[in-house]
């Protein structure tokens, strides 16, 4: 079933967060609503402009319409990750997504408000929700790449001001984090006491965290001894999510430790089978080990166990 970003965060606002997947193809589709299920869990399908260019964004669109239809008992949202205006405009009228998030981070507070608003008024006419951001975040973004050392983070005043001119619907951070597989170079970490300053601003309203993946070490470890090269990786610590989720944060990002998970499943099983050709069994170990993934982050999350308490109130 799908249903609005609003609908998860209001059922775990100040108790868990929702966690927000993003996906490309169907192995991940597969594994996404497996591991949901497997551990009774709502979720967030996230899908970005690369990710709709890479086939076709109907392509997507009808991998999670199928995947509705074989996993009825599913609650998701489906929504545009790091969006420009325009990819907004193109989710908004397709009328599949129920959430998009308009990522004018990059440009001033004036020109944040104004395109944010914009795209507010038109989602709302739709009963689409919105998710806007201010502050920047290091790392590597669809449209923007900013240095670890000029990420800005988001000031708490700053906020509470933009959700007031903007209506928009729940607002991502920066506190610390950064997109990729190379986060905290330095001593860097998440910055609790930015977030409880934005919660004491803005109580009540859903907050979001980008570039929350936690690049296990071990993982790396395993690509790297199977042929990879993946130096100095450094994630979030997932035992810090329960705490952000107190402090109003609903919905918590991950895509780096997906990917990751992908390179450790082909690059071992091809160096293991260097006879195979065949992508079906390669896929089938990928799948599997894709949804025992998204079940263990759906714990350190607090969403795991929530599916049916979900339902209840979503049903009436
Ligand atoms: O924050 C960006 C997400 O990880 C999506 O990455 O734009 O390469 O699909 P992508
Ligand atoms: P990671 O790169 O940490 O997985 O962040 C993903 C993200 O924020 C997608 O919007
Ligand atoms: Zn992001």
């Amino acid at each position: 079933m799908i249903v609005t970003t609003k609908q998860l965060f209001e059922h775990a606002y100040g108790k868990y967060a929702i966690g927000a997947y993003n996906i490309n193809n169907l192995e991940q589709t597969m594994g996404l609503f497996r591991g949901n299920l497997d551990s009774q869990a709502p979720f967030i399908i996230q899908i970005s402009k690369g990710a709709r260019a890479y086939t076709h964004k109907l392509m997507l669109e009808g991998l999670i319409r199928s995947a509705d239809e074989v996993f009825p008992n599913a609650i998701f949202a489906v929504h545009l990750d790091h969006g420009d205006e325009e990819t907004c405009y193109d989710c908004i009228e397709s009328g599949f997504y129920s959430s998009v998030m308009i990522d004018a981070s990059h440009e001033d507070f004036e020109t944040n408000v104004a395109i944010t608003k914009r795209v507010v008024e038109a989602a709302h006419a739709k009963g689409i929700v919105v998710e806007a951001e201010l502050g920047q975040l290091g790392g590597v973004e669809e449209h923007v790449k900013v240095d670890e050392a000029n990420a800005k983070l988001t000031d708490p005043d700053q906020a509470r001001k933009f959700v007031e001119l903007t209506g928009c619907d729940s607002l991502a951070c920066a506190i610390g984090t950064s997109h990729g597989a190379f986060k905290f170079t330095g001593t860097q970490g998440l910055r609790f006491d930015v977030l409880a300053e934005i919660q004491s601003r803005l109580p009540g309203f859903p907050l979001v965290m980008h570039g929350s993946s936690s690049v296990p070490q071990e993982e790396v470890a395993r690509i790297n001894a199977a042929g990879g090269n993946l130096k100095g990786a450094k994630g979030v610590d997932a035992t810090q999510f329960r705490r952000a989720a107190e402090l109003g944060v609903t919905k918590i990002n991950i895509d780096t430790d997906g990917r990751l998970v992908w390179t450790r499943v082909h690059r071992e099983h091809f160096l293991e089978h260097p006879e195979n050709f065949d992508l079906r069994p390669v896929g089938k170990i990928f799948m599997t080990e894709y949804a025992k993934f998204i079940a263990e982050k759906n714990e350190f999350l607090g969403s795991a166990g929530q599916l049916e308490a979900v339902r209840q109130v979503l049903e009436g």
